[in-house]
């Protein structure tokens, strides 16, 4: 028999969003996601789930067996041709994820710092960008942004609503390719969210790469077209909940970007630049909603 490599995931308390209490929850959580994916109708020949080989929850670890290939960042950082198919299979994985039944128990949530209630969750990131002394997030934008999420949030149908199993980590760091083969892992943040998560968030870190390193050209457009149509509704970013949701992104990652501590001067400048656009994008997206003149929200 050939030898297998395994891949052992060390959780530890980090202040944030895992404690001693939670870490042995997490552990749980994904070994038991894992373990279900294999029965998961559809995900087989391209479309590749990781294998469990063991966990446990008191020392935090969860070990599965290495999966062959390169994460999906760099395969796009390298730009080449295989990324269209590989971005789509990153879409259709997720649609076939989504059918994953979900049982009573898998309803609990392990952590306060986010809530399923997508306006508190924003509410939350906010006053923890206030407190970090983000003097940007004043109680008039505080308000104007809630209010656009609920906005949307009513726009929205009760199917764009529904809840599903998301991985809640869905972005191309997260997922191995290997040329043919598309395999998600770090299952860690699993749980029962808003269907259009994932879908969410994978277009957000799509659009995050070109933000990062403007000096290249990036088609995140084309990317990001293969995505949706691989996950089946290629017009998903006009659906409410998904403009909500981009909402609540954008939130993490400019909270993020100001608990980072810069190792540098360069990076620092590039920190700084980065809030000013997460901002704009910010300020857009409550716009897009308002149509608020820049009086009314000022930037
Ligand atoms: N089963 C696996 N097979 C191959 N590589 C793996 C596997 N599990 C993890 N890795 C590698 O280790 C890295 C970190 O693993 P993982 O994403 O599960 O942990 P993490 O602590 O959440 O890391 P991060 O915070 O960077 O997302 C992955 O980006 C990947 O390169
Ligand atoms: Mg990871």
């Amino acid at each position: 028999m050939g030898e297998r490599s395994i891949f052992v995931k060390t959780y530890v308390p980090d202040g944030w969003d895992q404690s001693h209490e939670t870490v042995p929850l997490r552990v749980a959580r994904e070994a038991t996601v894992i373990a279900r994916l294999g029965g998961v109708g559809g995900l087989r020949g391209r479309l590749g789930v990781p294998r469990l080989v063991d966990h446990v929850p008191a020392l935090g670890t969860v070990a599965t067996e290495a999966v062959s290939g390169t994460t999906l960042d760099k395969v796009l950082a390298r730009n080449g041709e295989d990324c269209r198919r590989a971005v789509f299979l990153a879409g259709k994985w997720i649609q076939r994820l989504q059918s994953l039944r979900i049982e009573l128990a898998d309803y609990a949530s392990y952590t306060e710092i986010d809530p399923d209630d997508l306006i508190m969750y924003c509410d939350i990131r906010l006053r923890a960008l206030s407190e970090r002394g983000l003097r940007w997030v004043t109680r008039r934008r505080t308000a104007a942004i809630l209010n656009t999420v609920d906005s949307l949030l009513r726009a929205s149908s009760a199917t764009s609503r529904s809840r599903s199993w998301c991985h809640c980590d869905y972005s191309p760091g997260n997922i191995i390719w290997d040329g043919f083969k598309l395999t998600p892992i770090d299952f860690g943040n699993a749980r029962i969210d808003l269907e259009l998560l994932d879908v969410a968030t994978f277009v957000h870190r799509l659009e995050m790469i070109a933000l990062v390193r403007p000096w290249r050209f990036w088609p995140v457009r084309k990317w990001a077209d293969a995505f949706v149509r691989g996950y089946g509704r290629p017009n998903v970013s006009s659906d409410p909940v998904f403009q909500a949701i981009a909402i609540r992104l954008l939130l993490c990652r400019l909270l993020t970007n100001v608990r980072r501590v810069a190792q540098n001067r360069r990076q620092a400048g590039h920190d700084f630049w980065m809030r000013a656009c997460l901002k704009r994008r910010l300020i857009k997206a409550v716009r897009s909603v308002y149509g608020v003149s820049r009086q009314e929200l000022p930037s």
